[in-house]
């Protein structure tokens, strides 16, 4: 099964602040969507409470230190191993852990592939995305979507992992 990261981060690798995404990108989502449509997407809690709900379409692994946390329509875990191997017996092929920054701390070694896109965000963030050592990774190439009235630029590329 291939592990992959999905993420979206700021130029200092900011993913959030109070517990909510740093910037409204129509396209970015739409593209999360078909990434991870029919896949597992393994998440931390507090990534699954700012969502609210298990996203249609997609199985919802969410991991937890709580014994008795549950949520209907979601498989719940103590780590991101066990969830990896859920989603390995549940016959998945490509794992997709989305967040957040307690996870992506994690999950950043175990990782295959990340789903990379980078905001020209400027403003206050609390939640970071680990440092990239870009060596270890070999870009799709980069796509650039430049800012426009309403909406920040951003670029989006895929990375693969060296020698793995
Ligand atoms: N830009 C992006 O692409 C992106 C993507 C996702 C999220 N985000 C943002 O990131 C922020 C949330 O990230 P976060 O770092 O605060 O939280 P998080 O990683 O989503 O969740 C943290 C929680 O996960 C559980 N957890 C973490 N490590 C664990 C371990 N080793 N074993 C068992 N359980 C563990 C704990 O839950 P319990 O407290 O229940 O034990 C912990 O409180 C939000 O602002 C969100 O909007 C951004």
């Amino acid at each position: 099964m291939m592990v992959s990261i999905i993420v979206a981060v700021g130029p200092q690798n900011e993913i959030g602040h109070n517990g909510a995404l740093l910037w409204k990108l129509p396209e970015d989502l739409k593209n999360f969507k078909k990434i991870t449509m029919d896949h597992h997407i393994i998440m931390g809690r507090k990534t699954f409470e700012s969502i609210g709900k298990p996203l249609p379409g997609r199985t919802t692994v969410i991991i937890s230190r709580q014994e008795n946390y549950q949520v209907e329509g979601c498989l719940i875990t103590n780590s991101l191993i066990k969830a990896l191997e859920m989603a390995d017996q549940n016959g998945e092929d490509e794992a997709m852990i989305i967040g957040g920054g307690e996870i992506y701390n994690h999950a950043l070694s175990l990782a295959d592939k990340i789903y990379y896109s980078k905001v020209d965000f400027e403003g206050e963030a609390d939640t970071y995305f680990p440092k990239l050592n870009r060596e270890n990774w070999t870009s799709s190439g980069k796509k650039l979507h430049p800012k426009t009235d309403k909406l920040l630029g951003w670029s989006y590329e895929v990375l693969y992992r060296n020698n793995k």
